[in-house]
């Protein structure tokens, strides 16, 4: 298959390229940069530079490469701004699902969430709805929503609502940016600081996904049917109990544990993912922190 990558250097990206040639497919990847050309054009890529936000340039684009799929893993977070990744979501897949229509694709996969659902008891499965009652999480919802309803305009739409990301290249790696939040790194005004705030030994609940995992699931997801699914790992988990092997992991100090969590705090179920065939080779955060400084 003839896959087009948005998002072909990132911390998703960078590992599913590798894996979608290895997997036999023909593949374009976008970029905005020279070093994203070069890097790109290294692992067996096509590359094309052009700019989400340019719908005119990603049309053309879109229209020359003739995929048989689109591979959506824009993100903008490298600034740490979830107002910009709000607008890639909303505005960067809009352009994205148009030119992919006027190109005659039929098929995508796009990067969503998995803590974007309702309060409620329990990690969420995908009937569970998303979080329109919270104002404070409208940018992230609104931004998740809007993306979601773009992608399933294709006739063929697959969603993954990942877990946290973990691993080479993502803010838990053992020189991103949680290792320097906790260890007093980060000034406390900064924005990652400030996206990172919910860093604590408490009862929050999170679903962690290793990033070669997620990447694996987009290769997979070429074949599964529409619909939405959760990539996470097996085991969500409280704050109290994986922030402490991450500490370890990372060789930084563990914080005091807590009592605090909100009800949307809640992780998610892969049962699905599970069932489409999914197998993580990290099944749990717990194998793969230690696994990150080996
Ligand atoms: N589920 C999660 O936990 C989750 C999800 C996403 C991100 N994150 C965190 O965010 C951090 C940054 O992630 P990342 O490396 O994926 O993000 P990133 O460095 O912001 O870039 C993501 C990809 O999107 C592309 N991109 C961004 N804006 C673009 C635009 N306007 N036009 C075209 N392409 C654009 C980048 O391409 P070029 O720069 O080559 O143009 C890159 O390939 C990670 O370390 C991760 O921990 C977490």
């Amino acid at each position: 298959m003839h896959v087009f990558v948005a998002g072909a250097t990132g911390a998703v990206g960078g590992l599913l390229v590798p894996l979608l040639i290895d997997s036999g497919h023909q593949v374009t990847g976008m970029t905005r940069t020279e070093t994203g050309l070069g890097r790109l054009r290294a692992q067996g890529a096509t590359p094309i530079q052009v700019d989400a936000f340019d719908a005119d340039g990603l049309r053309n684009a879109l229209a020359s490469a003739a995929p048989d799929a689109v591979i959506h893993q824009l993100t903008a977070l490298a600034a740490g701004s979830s107002a910009d990744n709000g607008q890639i979501r909303r505005e960067g897949t809009r352009n994205l699902v148009d030119a992919a229509k006027n190109a005659g694709v039929k098929r995508i996969i796009a990067q969503s969430v998995a803590w974007a659902y309702e309060p409620g008891a329990g990690p969420a499965d995908e009937t569970a709805q998303l979080d329109h009652t919270d104002p404070a999480r409208a940018t992230l919802v609104g931004g998740v929503h809007a993306l979601e309803e773009a992608v399933a305009e294709l006739q063929e739409h697959v969603v993954l609502r990942y877990g946290t990301f973990y691993g080479p290249r993502t803010w838990y790696s053992p020189d991103g940016l949680v290792a320097d939040k906790l260890a007093g790194r980060l000034p406390a005004e900064s924005p990652a600081a400030k996206l990172l705030g919910g860093l604590r030994a408490d009862d929050a609940v999170t679903s962690f996904v290793h990033v070669a995992d997620a990447a694996r699931a987009a290769v997979d997801a070429l074949d599964w049917p529409s619909g939405v699914v959760n990539i996470v790992d097996d085991e969500p988990a409280p704050g109290r109990d994986w922030l402490p092997v991450l500490a370890d992991a990372l060789a930084v100090p563990v914080p005091p544990a807590e009592a605090s969590g909100a009800r949307w705090q809640r992780g998610a179920r892969n049962t699905r993912a599970r069932s489409l065939g999914w197998q993580p080779r990290y099944p749990t955060w717990r194998t793969g922190f230690p696994a990150m400084s080996s």
